[in-house]
């Protein structure tokens, strides 16, 4: 018999989808991840496991997962994931690509805007009663028009980043391991340095993975080379970010605001620095948080792993890295 584990509560109808070929155990909390020795003890006899980026996928589990054949991600992103340690042992794991790419984008562009224009500071000045009247310089911000706009990561959530970018008549730069020609076609984007990236840009905004390669990319170096008034948006992985160097920056003026739905801890430990400055807005990881799109997150994943148990290819394998 086939044991699936699923780490969050997900809808019914999906349980059911995976009732039909499986047992399943589900952890039945929405927002609290199911806890790591549940999670391990659980694997015993488990042959799939539906998890979220909260699950670490490491030794550990692998030892406890002697007939695991199918991890599915519900991210795109799978640095939780030992993908050499998991395809070693023959297990297939799988991601959720392309199915989040548009909503992930218009996270982007909604955080970019409202940190360009100060639209968090601007309510809660309307919240504590401070309006008085109207202001030639009240609450002005920085346009995203006619800006030059600098995007590190070029891939899907980049391209689509890139794409509604047109609409403000921006001149776009991007830095990427690939160049894509594609996107310097069609989307007008200029292939640059890192450093001209940095140096040159009036918005950074960063959609990278997390790699070995972009690890802490952005550094005390890093922001001391972008402009005093940049603003630098992360809708890519906490990790590519040094964070303490972030907090410098925006304290001593390097740069001038951020907004960063990614984090290196997550949740953020409430004593953050960050949580302190009116020109550091955060976001609790939603880029990809619209109904349709984390139903066709949780879609992807059930049918990755009814696939698999099912000895066919899986629809979106995460490949050798
Ligand atoms: C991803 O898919 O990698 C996102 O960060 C989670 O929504």
């Amino acid at each position: 018999m086939e044991k699936v584990i699923v780490t969050r509560k997900i809808p019914q109808p999906f349980i059911e989808q995976l009732e039909a070929f499986a047992e399943v155990e589900v952890w039945n909390e929405s927002y609290t991840p199911m806890p790591r020795d549940k999670f391990l003890d659980s694997l015993k006899d488990a042959t799939a496991c539906f998890i979220t980026l909260s699950e670490k996928i490491d030794e550990a589990v692998i030892e406890s997962a002697p007939h695991l054949k199918v991890i599915a991600n519900m991210a795109v992103g799978f640095d939780n994931i030992d993908v050499p340690l998991v395809h070693s042992k023959g297990i297939i794991a799988t991601n959720t690509p392309e199915v989040l790419t548009e909503t992930t984008a218009e996270l982007g562009i909604t955080l970019l805007l409202s940190v360009a224009r100060r639209i968090v500071e601007a309510e809660q000045y309307v919240q504590r009663g401070e309006w008085q009247s109207w202001g030639p310089y009240l609450l002005a911000g920085k346009d995203l028009y006619n800006a030059k706009v600098g995007i590190f990561g070029m891939g899907d959530i980049g391209k689509a980043f890139a794409r509604r970018l047109k609409g403000f008549n921006t001149n776009v730069m991007y830095h990427n391991r690939t160049r894509y020609k594609d996107a310097e076609e069609k989307l007008g984007a200029l292939y640059v340095s890192f450093d001209t990236l940095l140096e040159n840009s009036d918005f950074i905004v960063c959609t990278a993975p997390l790699t070995e390669d972009t690890r802490d990319k952005f550094n005390e170096a890093a922001f001391k080379k972008m402009k005093n008034d940049a603003i630098f948006i992360n809708i890519g992985r906490g990790a590519v970010v040094d964070e303490q160097a972030l907090v410098k920056a925006l304290q001593e003026g390097e740069i001038a605001a951020c907004g960063l739905d990614v984090l290196r801890q997550e949740p953020i430990d409430m004593s953050h620095p960050l949580l302190s400055m009116s020109n550091a807005v955060i976001v609790p990881h939603i880029g990809s948080a619209s109904m349709i799109t984390r139903n066709r997150m949780i879609q992807l994943c059930v049918d990755n792993i009814r696939l698999v148990l099912n000895d066919k290819q899986p629809k979106t394998p995460i490949k050798a890295i």
